[in-house]
């Protein structure tokens, strides 16, 4: 499958890139083409890794790739946002060697994974990568390469790799070459990803549901923080270790598998066996927020999006004091946009610590909305934040070209 371009003056700036880049190529035929989005999450935070529900978007912000199969093993990577790191070169046979925080870990990682799973990567190439998503945005530009570096492995060995599977193995690029406990929430929503579409996730058993994403006169505003880049992977890892922690305690007495099985009644009722006032936060943010994203993605459908909004407000309240991951900069921007008009409901998406929030916002009032949350946010914080109204785009696929 793949996704039809036309008279693209971006990629025909990146295709003369590529060509003055890889000058001495060894390459064996064309220039092929891909794209990988970012994702917003609507509802559903810290749900993934807890056997819960999340309710996430592919957005048209993403990372382009241009690639060409390569006669020997060697692999050249230049990406445009680490221009400075000129042109990454290594051997096929070096790609478990990571290099200290790089981004090239991310094409090793997936190359590795491929590879563990019997797939035949034989040959190097040679890949351009461009990416639109800010970095530390908390839009998943880590999914957004490691599924794109999927989608050009895919193509060009000919692999013909399932889509969940390729998920699946950015999911543990990330958990066992980068070291970090993520969920499977950004791989999914980056891989199955649907134009105008938004994917209700049950992260238990990966049974998924397409839901139209129909707004009306609401529109979702992102609204990034611009935070320089925070202690994300050791809070998260944290965060991670506090909710197993909660589980194994709990399951002194209930028979479950993940907290994502328990009704708040049930929780509620069991916070003794947890007996420690910061994991019976944790655990809680992460069983009504999974109880609240089943109810909001049913308003949604229902196209109740007064309901939806309120549940929003709900889940950064929740991300704010029982799990405490948001902070000065996120709170700011979601609790201003909550009170401007015309908005429905804030909150943040994605790990937290810094990132984005997003908004309902109706689409008359952005403007006013923007200026209002914008000099709030510098007054509080000090520096500027960034808007961009969010469109939900295709998951990561090849592209066309003509
Ligand atoms: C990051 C992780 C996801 C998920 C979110 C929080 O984006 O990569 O797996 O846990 O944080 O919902």
């Amino acid at each position: 499958m793949s996704i039809i371009v036309e008279n693209s003056k971006v990629l025909s700036n990146l295709t003369g890139t590529f060509k003055h880049t890889f000058a001495d190529a060894d390459d064996t035929g064309e220039i092929e083409y891909y794209f990988s989005p970012g994702r917003i999450n609507l509802i559903g935070e810290h749900t993934d890794y807890n056997g819960g529900y999340v309710f996430p978007a592919s957005i048209t912000i993403g990372t382009t790739g241009l690639a060409c199969l390569r006669k020997d093993t060697k692999i050249r990577l230049f990406s445009e946002n680490f221009a400075d790191m000129g042109v990454i070169e290594f051997d096929l046979s070096e790609s478990s060697t990571k290099n200290g925080e790089s981004w090239e870990n991310y094409v090793k990682g997936m190359i590795v994974m491929f590879q563990k799973a019997g797939y035949v990567i034989d040959k190097g190439f040679d890949l351009l990568v461009s990416g639109e998503i800010p970095t530390a945005s908390g839009l998943s530009s880590s999914a957004s390469l490691e599924l794109l570096v999927g989608v050009v492995l895919d193509d060009l060995f000919d692999l013909k790799i399932p889509r969940l599977e390729m998920v699946q193995l950015g999911q543990k690029t990330e958990n066992e070459f980068i070291g970090v406990n993520s969920g499977i929430l950004d791989q999914f929503a980056i891989g199955f990803g649907q134009v105008k579409r938004a994917i209700l996730l049950d992260c238990n058993t990966l049974k998924y549901e397409i839901v139209p994403v129909e707004l009306g006169d609401y529109d979702i505003v992102i609204m990034n923080t611009n935070k320089p880049r925070a202690l994300t992977e050791s809070k998260y890892n944290e965060r991670f270790a506090e909710t197993r922690e909660a589980l194994r305690r709990l399951q002194a007495k209930l028979d479950i598998k993940s907290l994502g099985e328990l009704s708040n009644e049930d929780f509620d009722a069991h916070t003794d066996l947890i007996a420690d006032e910061t994991l019976i936060k944790r655990a809680r943010h992460a069983v009504y927020e999974n109880n609240r994203t089943k109810v909001a993605q049913k308003a949604f459908v229902l196209g109740d999006l007064i309901k939806f909004g309120e549940l929003l407000n709900a889940s950064h309240a929740s991300l704010k004091n029982d799990y405490e991951v948001t902070g000065l900069e996120l709170d700011t921007l979601a609790e201003t946009a909550q009170k401007q008009l015309g908005v429905l409901g804030a909150r943040m998406t994605g790990a937290g610590f810094g990132g984005c929030a997003i908004a309902l916002v109706a689409h008359d009032n952005i403007a006013a909305f923007e200026k209002a949350v914008g000099s709030e946010y510098e007054k509080v914080v000090g520096y500027p934040a960034s808007f961009y109204v969010a469109q939900i785009g295709a998951g990561a696929t090849k592209l066309d070209v003509r």
